[in-house]
């Protein structure tokens, strides 16, 4: 397959498309340029090109996205329909309230939806993010404790995000270690935890795929201590309607909307991080809140300890809207998500578990986590299997994360595939264990039938170059 070519290297100037060079043009002669650094190109071959491109683009709409952490379910077209409402789309932020009351309205109730979904009393929508989401509840431990506690514990199984959101706050950080079985060790935590403690910051189920099983001792442990608790709740799609972060005994949470609420994510699009507390932290929360007075619905700014605005507005409310859309169209089907979720990620464990490394043999929560490491003696890396992946016309598996596992091959396939995608991709998962021993060159060269080869992803996201430079006609 050829490269295709940059909308700079065409070059169709002159043709009949292209409008005249020398038509007078109403402008001053000052602001007149003789030439620009543009492409040059006629109207049907911009069409066809980013057509073209387009068709190269692989997404969820057109394949299984298996990628770990990530989420990536199908989003369903009603959210977007819904999202496009007149009413919704073309809303102006500082509209008076007297106009805005359905989104309001909207806004208010979606909070009310979470909160009985993860067990909080309070959320707030303003974050835009998981990480933006963790970020503010670092805020609110901090102006809970003041300069008294000053430690953050993170389980190393935890997301990358919990350490650096701390840190942004600027707390130390502690690590707690994994034990045998995927868990958080608890002799090690109760070692770590004391006095200058102020949050332990806890992702369940974890990036092992694992829900923490002795999560309501390990709440205990830190409450004895004085301490808050946060769960980050980005990996819900395996909690829903089954256990509440809140009944586990957090006190804190964030919801990822763009993951377990099919809002759409990817590519750095908008998110939303909704944070859930408990009341007695709910004087802390970001400002503006939405209230309801009567029957109808205000902001309120005026909370004297609220760590202030987060976020411009209201946070990201064309997410609200599909989320809202999402949780009202399942009802009371939303447990029906996480247990599919669940099993379609067991189901893909026990079936590729002879063929490839298994580090903790359990039941998984909704993604399971494999090591490419069995295939070092044949020369082949998890990178290699992930490239073949794409040969076949799947998205690759996140690769290498989490970083407690060598050579990890995290799946989560999500509750939106069938069985019949499910066996498609472990049969071509077992067809390349069984490449990776007889044929390692395949896996060596792949990607083959992609429109580029193998990249150089490590200068990619290092050193990224993103502008084309032209030949300058100019100079
Ligand atoms: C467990 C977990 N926590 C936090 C995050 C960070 O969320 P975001 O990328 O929206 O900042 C993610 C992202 O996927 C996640 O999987």
């Amino acid at each position: 397959m050829t490269t295709p070519k940059l909308i700079f290297e065409y070059n169709t100037k002159n043709t009949e498309h292209v409008p005249n060079e020398n038509a007078e043009v109403d402008l001053p002669n000052d602001l007149k340029r003789k030439e620009l650094s543009i492409p040059d190109v006629n109207e049907v071959d911009v069409i066809r090109h980013f057509t073209e491109l387009s068709k190269k683009n692989y997404g969820v709409d057109n394949g299984f996205y298996p990628l770990g952490s990530c989420t990536m379910k199908y989003n369903p077209k009603i959210n977007e329909d819904v999202a496009r409402f007149h009413g919704f789309a073309n809303l102006h932020p500082q509209s008076p309230l007297l106009n805005v009351q359905g989104s309001l309205q909207l806004m208010y109730e979606l909070e009310q939806m979470l909160c009985e979904i993860t067990g909080m009393d309070v959320f707030s929508l303003q974050p835009s993010a998981g990480a933006h989401g963790e970020l503010t509840a670092c805020m609110i431990t901090r102006k809970h404790f003041g300069a008294k506690r000053n430690k953050v514990i993170i389980p190393d199984s935890a997301h990358g995000t919990n350490p650096a959101s701390a840190a942004m706050c600027g707390f130390e950080i502690v690590e707690v270690k994994t034990n045998s079985s995927g868990g958080v060790d608890l002799d090690e935590l109760r070692s770590k935890v004391d006095s200058n403690t102020a949050l332990l910051m806890l992702t369940n189920p974890s990036t092992l795929g694992l829900f923490e099983e002795n999560i309501v001792e390990i709440n205990k442990i830190m409450h004895d201590a004085g301490a808050l608790t946060y769960c980050d709740g980005a990996n819900m799609n395996a909690m829903l309607g089954i256990t509440r972060p809140g009944d586990q005994g957090f006190d804190m949470m964030h919801l990822n909307l763009h993951k377990t609420f099919s809002t759409p994510h990817g590519g750095g699009g908008p998110g939303s991080g909704p944070v859930g507390v408990k009341k007695f932290l709910e004087k802390y929360l970001p400002v503006p809140r939405i209230v309801k007075k009567d029957d109808s619905y205000a902001l309120e700014f005026n909370i004297q300890e609220s760590i202030g605005r987060v976020r411009s507005f209201f946070g990201n409310f064309g997410m609200h809207v599909r989320a809202y859309t999402y949780i009202k169209s399942y009802g009371k089907m939303l447990k029906r998500v996480s247990q599919i979720a669940v099993l379609n990620a067991n189901y893909i464990m026990r079936s590729l578990e002879n063929h490839y490394q298994l580090p903790y043999n359990k039941t998984c929560a909704h993604e399971c986590v494999f090591s490419g490491g069995s295939f070092a003696k044949y020369g082949i890396h998890t990178m290699d299997i992930a490239k073949r992946l794409l040969d076949y016309g799947f998205h690759a598996p996140t690769i290498y994360f989490p970083l407690i596992v060598k050579e990890a091959i995290m799946i989560e396939p999500t509750e939106t595939e069938g069985k019949a995608m499910l066996d498609a991709f472990i049969n071509t998962m077992k067809k390349i264990a069984e490449e990776a021993e007889k044929n390692p060159d395949l896996l060596h060269n792949a990607p083959v039938s992609t429109p580029v080869g193998r990249l150089d992803g490590v200068r990619a996201a290092r050193q990224p170059n993103l502008r084309y430079e032209p030949v300058c006609r100019i100079c």
